[in-house]
């Protein structure tokens, strides 16, 4: 893969608290399997230890809750989760294996798991690039990092650099999902995809989450902290 260009620095943490024993395990065994490996282009249909009807990116799935259940829950469907914070992934893989409390020897997937979900640990966007026009049913850019000072608004994920990959990246029939508790995000997003002409709203209720919604950690801790959820569904528009 390219090495990021300066607009394309990574701002975020990749590391946090030493990982150890159980989760590095899963680093060292499980990861390998299920990563998405660094091509030159890549097949989504072909990822998968299924044959997917459809293939759904979320990014930056931070503990990989909604990934994990919605996997479970849509087993014909393929994942891309990406995440570049290393405690995230081990946790995704935790919940991929099944269990929190793994030993060694059972570092596979969970009896039963199917085989549909492929991670990229690290930034999404230098491979982005890499996957075919229309990849994608939906992707998920659940509670994005806010970035909240006027002069860090270029790190905002969803901004005019990328808002045109998306677009390339999802299907005619597909949906972007963004969700937030920040209100001058949800904004910011609103505005930002206006302003691309790429995009139009099509959930008119920003206030009631989407059917078949699965709230990710970081939302139900912000409930349980009185913030309010404003739920963003986006389709592309049809622009010749
Ligand atoms: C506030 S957290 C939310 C995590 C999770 N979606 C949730 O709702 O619980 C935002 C996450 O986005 C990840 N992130 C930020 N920029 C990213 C990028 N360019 N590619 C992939 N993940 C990214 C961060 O590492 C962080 O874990």
């Amino acid at each position: 893969m390219d090495k990021p260009t300066e607009d394309k620095r990574f701002f975020g943490r990749r590391k946090g608290k030493p990982i150890k024993g159980s989760r590095q395990r899963l680093i060292d065994e499980l990861l390998p399997r299920v990563v998405l490996h660094d091509a030159d282009s890549i097949t989504p249909n072909l990822l998968f230890g299924i044959k997917p009807r459809e293939v759904w990116l979320e990014i930056g799935f931070g503990g990989g809750e909604h990934v994990a259940t919605l996997a479970e829950r849509y087993p014909d469907v393929g994942f891309i989760g990406a995440e570049p914070f290393m405690n995230g992934v081990a946790s995704l893989l935790a919940h991929l294996n099944g269990s929190h409390m793994v030993q060694a020897t059972h570092t596979n997937l969970a009896e039963g798991r199917t085989d549909n979900v492929r991670i990229w640990p690290d930034d999404i966007r230098p491979v982005l690039p890499h996957f075919p026009a229309g990849s994608f049913e939906r992707i998920f850019i659940l509670y994005p990092d806010p970035w909240p000072k006027a002069r860090h608004a270029e790190r905002r994920f969803v901004n005019q650099r990328n808002i045109p990959e998306l677009a390339r990246l999802i299907s005619a029939t597909g949906a972007v999902y963004v969700a937030t508790d920040v209100a001058a995000y949800a904004e910011w997003a609103v505005e930002q995809m206006a302003l691309s002409g790429l995009f139009e709203q099509i959930h008119p209720d920003t206030s009631v989450p989407p059917a078949d919604w699965v709230p990710t950690r970081y939302e139900k801790k912000g409930i349980l902290a009185g913030r309010r959820p404003t739920y963003l569904v986006f389709r592309k528009k049809n622009v010749k």
